[in-house]
């Protein structure tokens, strides 16, 4: 059985992601999207919520469930037996930065990172600017699954007060 780790942040899941997902789910027995845990960042939502919001947005891919690991990912896809990590690709800066981590991954354990490149209709999309666009009161709807976008109007009401 051939089992893919969907690694990142996720914070949170973008349309983005989830064609990544989607197309990786279609290429693996198995897509395990995994939120790695940054205890220095504070994000928009917990790891928890993530989880929950990434699980509604993939609903309907049988072949996709989603876990968190705090650690290396390699250790983690070790750990479940995965023979791949995928991750997606929006243009060179995100070949500068994914890179040296692939060659690293490869390097500790042999398991190879497969590059999705991005549908040009996400190219423009990363948690961080959509949660910055959300912040000064831009429309992000298009650019989230609906239940990712109800939870981030729902987290900008309650902040506004803080
Ligand atoms: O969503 P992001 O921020 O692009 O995800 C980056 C992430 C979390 C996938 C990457 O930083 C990672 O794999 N972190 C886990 C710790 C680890 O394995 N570090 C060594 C990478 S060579």
């Amino acid at each position: 059985m051939s089992i893919a780790v969907c690694p990142g942040s996720f914070d949170p899941v973008t349309n983005g992601h989830v064609d990544v997902i989607r197309r990786s789910a279609r290429q693996f027995d198995e897509v395990v999207v995994t939120v790695l845990i940054n205890e220095s960042k504070r994000g928009m939502f917990t790891v928890d919520e993530r989880i929950e919001l990434i699980g509604l947005a993939t609903s309907d891919l049988t072949n996709v469930r989603v876990q968190s690991w705090h650690g290396l990912l390699v250790h983690y896809a070790q750990d479940i037996g995965a023979r791949a990590i995928v991750k997606g690709l929006r243009g060179s800066g995100d070949f500068e930065y994914e890179s040296p981590m692939a060659r690293m991954n490869k390097s500790l354990t042999g398991i190879d990172t497969y590059f999705l490149l991005a549908d040009p209709v996400y190219g423009h999309l990363s948690s961080s600017l959509v949660k910055e666009v959300a912040r000064f009161g831009g429309d992000v709807e298009p650019m989230l699954p609906a239940p990712v976008h109800r939870a981030v109007v729902q987290r900008m009401a309650e902040r506004s007060g803080d």
